[in-house]
């Protein structure tokens, strides 16, 4: 651990909802925060937020750049960083190859460029997918030669954004490899709300299943009862990569997952319970909601993505080295109860409606 000295460290995707609590958990260490930002209107509102959550904003200062231009639009080099957070993405579905390539893949790689530049650490966010072989084979990837894999075939089956994702991480592995770069891959599960306050940006795809959830839309249980949707709420999220920038020994890699999420059934049980709503309770295949789903004009009504299924699987994880740096770092998941009931509370409130204000278990 190395939490007395204060570091500098840049964030890219500084802006977006993993981003603002990764920003205020490392001001509220004391550490000194850049932020790489190409959106005025963005950095208006992280600024915002930093402010109103009290933030130390004297350490806190913005740089313009973006992963899409040579050598990320930087005009001068930042100076004195000692680890750059790579969060920065194009997060969306539908998103065609090459602007997924082009922001996700190549971007990625300027910021390890940069990281070998300034000769810094590097930690790079990428997906809990990645831990989950039997997936990425069958996405097509060769996994004991990696470089022999035909990424348009990938980007076919797995859609423009988990496959600029794949790419991404095998890539950086690559140049972090070749070049000998103090790297650490943070591998997260999909993102839950915060902890306590469940603040949950209406664009993250938990959001986006609470809200077919309240509005009737999910009247099935994707998959069978094996089937499980993972989840880390974010502060946690954000204490993990926090101590991944600032510990001295750091595994190469992390997995972020929540070991308690329940599986998929339990979860929209116990989230529909929490909305005062109806939960569903047969299951339908994968394969025929995906067939279901290829009805044109059906992904818009029931507001589900086809690539947003691919996320739920039987796989289960080996999480004990992320748990062992956890313990370490003094970081501790809250239970699965209490984050879940916060993000179906932020959800109510942002809707201006009552839940069903039952607590799970109760
Ligand atoms: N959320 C999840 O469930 C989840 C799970 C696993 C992994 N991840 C990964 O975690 C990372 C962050 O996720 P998030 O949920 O925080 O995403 P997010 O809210 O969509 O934020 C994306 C960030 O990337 C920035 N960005 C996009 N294109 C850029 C460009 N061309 N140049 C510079 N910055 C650019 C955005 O900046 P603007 O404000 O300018 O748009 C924003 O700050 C992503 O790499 C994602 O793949 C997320």
């Amino acid at each position: 651990m190395n939490k007395e000295r204060t570091m500098t460290i840049l964030i890219t995707g500084a802006t977006g909802f993993i981003g603002k609590y990764l920003c205020l958990t490392l001001l509220q260490q004391g550490h000194d925060v850049q932020a790489l930002t190409r959106s005025e209107s963005s950095l208006t509102q992280l600024t915002g937020f930093l402010q109103q959550q009290g933030a130390a904003m004297e350490r806190f200062a913005a740089l313009e750049g973006d992963l899409e231009k040579p050598d990320l639009g930087l005009v001068t080099l930042p100076n004195g960083i000692e680890c750059i957070v790579h969060l920065a993405a194009r997060f969306a579905w539908n998103l065609p190859e090459h602007e997924a390539r082009h922001t996700n893949v190549t971007g990625s790689l300027r910021v390890a460029e940069l990281a070998r530049h300034l000769n810094c650490r590097l930690v790079f966010i990428t997906g809990f997918m990645l831990a989950n072989e039997a997936h990425l084979s069958r996405q097509g990837i060769q996994m004991s030669h990696p470089e022999q894999t035909d990424w348009s075939q990938v980007y076919r089956r797995a859609g423009g954004y988990e496959a600029s994702k794949l790419e991404s991480a095998f890539r950086l592995r690559e140049f972090v490899a070749r070049h000998g770069l103090n790297a650490v891959e943070v591998q997260p599960a999909t993102v839950a709300g915060h902890g306590s306050t469940g603040d949950l940006d209406p664009a993250q795809p938990l959001y986006s299943l609470l809200d077919n959830l309240y509005h009737g839309r999910l009247a099935m249980i994707p998959g069978s009862p094996e089937h499980w949707l993972p989840l880390i709420p974010v502060d946690s999220l954000a204490q993990l990569i926090a101590a991944a920038c600032t510990a001295t020994h750091v595994p190469d890699t992390l997995l972020a997952l929540d070991q308690n999420t329940p599986n998929l059934a339990g979860l929209l049980q116990a989230a529909a319970q929490l909305l005062g709503k109806p939960g569903p309770r047969r299951h339908l295949p994968i394969g025929v909601m995906k067939a279901l789903l290829a009805i044109p004009g059906l992904p818009g009504l029931l507001k589900v993505a086809p690539e947003s299924l691919a996320f739920i699987q039987t796989c289960r994880f080996d999480t004990s080295r992320t748990e062992q740096f956890l313990a370490q770092q003094n970081v501790q998941l809250p239970p699965f109860a209490q984050y879940l009931e916060a993000s179906c509370r932020h959800y109510c409130q942002r809707l201006g409606v009552g839940g069903g204000a039952v607590t799970i278990g109760a």
